[in-house]
This record gives C-alpha cells, sequence and structure tokens, in this order.
C-alpha cells in the first residue's frame, strides 16, 4: 500500500480477477466482512459518541482549530478522516484498498466528505431510494463505501440493497424484499452510488452507527486488475434480456474499450442462451447500438 499523503491518494496491487470485476459489473456492491481491526472499530465508535479528543495528523489548507470542530460537530463529521488509526486501518484498509485500485485504477482518489447515519433501533426500513445526483451509466468514476464499526446484523438494520439496480432505474415499494449487508464489527461494503438501497428494519434495541464516503478515479480506465489467461469475453456470462448489454457495456468501459462498444440488438453477444449449439453472432461488432441508460424510446437503444 502506498499512500500519497501530499495528494491524498494510494496505489497498491490489485486484487480482483477478470470474473470478480464482472461479477461486480453485475450486483453492483461487493462486501468485505469484518476487515477493519477491532481496536479501530471501537476507537472509531468512541470517536463519533463524542468520547474520544479529535487528534489530527494534520489541518487541511485553509482551515483552522475552529472549522475543524464545527464539522465534526455536524452530521458529515469528515475530520474523522484526519485521525492516523483510521487513515491507516478503514480509509487505507488493505483488502479494500485491492479492490478499489481494481475497480477505480491506480492512484485512487481518498475521500472529502463523509456522511454518518446513527440509527436508534428497533425502527421501521427506510423507503428505497437512489441518492441525490446519483448517474445510471457504465462508469466507474467513483465508488461509495461504508464503514460499520460495530456488529451490525440483520437485527440492527444494516443497509439494503437490490442488486442490479445500478444498471437500470428501478422502483421498489416497502414490500420488496432486498439483500441486507450485514457483518461483523469493521464490515466496508463497497457500491455503486447510483444502486438503489435503503436502511433495514431492525428488531433490535440500540444505536446502528455507519459512516458513507466516496473514492474517486484518477486515471483512465484499463484492464489492469488481475487478469484471467482464460477469460473469454465472447463467451463470458453477462445476464439476461435487458440486462447483458448494460453489464457487457460496464466491463468495457472499465477495460478502457468502452467507446469502441457496439451491439447489434436480438439474440446477438452479449445475449446467450445455454442452450444454443453455437456462438452468438455479433461479437465484436464495429457497428451497430449502445445500449440506452437513459431511456427515452421504447426499444432501449442508441445510436
Ligand atoms: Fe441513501
Amino acid at each position: 500500500m502506498r499512500y500519497d499523503e501530499s495528494n491524498r491518494t494510494f496505489d497498491c496491487e490489485p486484487t480482483l480477477t477478470d470474473s470478480q470485476v464482472l461479477q461486480f459489473c453485475k450486483d453492483g456492491f461487493l462486501l468485505l466482512e469484518g476487515v477493519v481491526p477491532n481496536d479501530t472499530n471501537e476507537r472509531s465508535c468512541e470517536w463519533l459518541d463524542g468520547k474520544r479528543q479529535a487528534n489530527p495528523t494534520f489541518v487541511p489548507e485553509g482551515m483552522e482549530q475552529a472549522d475543524l470542530d464545527r464539522i465534526r460537530a455536524t452530521h458529515e463529521p469528515s475530520t474523522i478522516m484526519l485521525e492516523d488509526w483510521f487513515i491507516r486501518d478503514v480509509l487505507l484498509n488493505e483488502q479494500l484498498g485491492g479492490a478499489l485500485r481494481s475497480l477505480l485504477g491506480r492512484n485512487v482518489g481518498l475521500p472529502v466528505l463523509v456522511s454518518y447515519h446513527p440509527t436508534e433501533c428497533p425502527g421501521d426500513a427506510q423507503g428505497w431510494h437512489y441518492d441525490a445526483d446519483h448517474v445510471i451509466g457504465p462508469e466507474v468514476n467513483y465508488l461509495e463505501v461504508f464503514y460499520f464499526p460495530q456488529e451490525t446484523p440483520v437485527e440492527l438494520g444494516p443497509t439494503e440493497v437490490i442488486a442490479g439496480s445500478h444498471l437500470r432505474p428501478i422502483s421498489a415499494d416497502g414490500s420488496q424484499a432486498g439483500l441486507p449487508l450485514a457483518g461483523p464489527a469493521g464490515t466496508l461494503g463497497i457500491h455503486m452510488q447510483s444502486i438503489i438501497h435503503r436502511k433495514g428494519p431492525s428488531t433490535a434495541t440500540g444505536v446502528r452507527r455507519m459512516l458513507k464516503y466516496n473514492y474517486w478515479r484518477t486515471s483512465a480506465p484499463q484492464r489492469d486488475w488481475k487478469v484471467e489467461p482464460d477469460f473469454d469475453f465472447e463467451q463470458a456470462q453477462y445476464g439476461g434480456h435487458g440486462v447483458a448489454r448494460y453489464v457487457a457495456h460496464m466491463m468495457y468501459w472499465l477495460c478502457g474499450r468502452g467507446d469502441e462498444f457496439r451491439i447489434v440488438g436480438g439474440q446477438a453477444w452479449p445475449w446467450r442462451s445455454a442452450n444454443q449449439i453455437g456462438t452468438s453472432y455479433g461479437y465484436d461488432a464495429s457497428s451497430g447500438y449502445l445500449p440506452n441508460w437513459r431511456r427515452p424510446t421504447h426499444d432501449d437503444y442508441a445510436s
């Protein structure tokens, strides 16, 4: 892990394989359970509860102590990112770093803003929603990470997501079940900022703490994660009707080939059936359509 303090970026070896990057394109999230050490989880809870004095490693340019005090008291206590233990074990967490390096390229930009979501439990589920200013598209220019500094079982209402909802806007009512991103203390989740989510219903008693922040791409996308020598873009499983085209486009964008991506539609690549007796037509088409991420037309293709 190489940390560039002056630019607030990090670089390290990527850890995800082609298959894992493709799976992320399909799901839109990745869960790393219990990866932050317990003493840091405890420090985080104490700091968030106001029981631990701030000890910033540096004061950001143009700021004074009064600014740091003001920020700490808001629902966006970003000054926790100035604590050396938080930088080392949470922001620059090794498992997290390898995954982010795989998806965001070299020299990943560290977050500048933290959102803090403490919740009194028990409580009802939040409504399903997309966060403000989300973009649904093939680009992965930033990723949102959440951190549970305490054990967060289903009973404590962890964040729930609907897999694949970053590919096409969906609407979900309260009865729709989600996938709870539960885990032991020190669980980190990575998700597309454009995935539909909610705070889950909780039955336990206590306070659920959760921090959320975004990491940023600073270099152009390319296929520089862990390449699988036998990964076959033509034969890969991208998903079913209405989905495969978006997943494949996102994968191509991550490989730095988003501009070349074209599909001819129908039963052609990237769609395929297990019952075919031959390879799908249309792979590597030089002309054709892009998936219509904006969806103004009924056939869902854009030139
Ligand atoms: Fe939200």
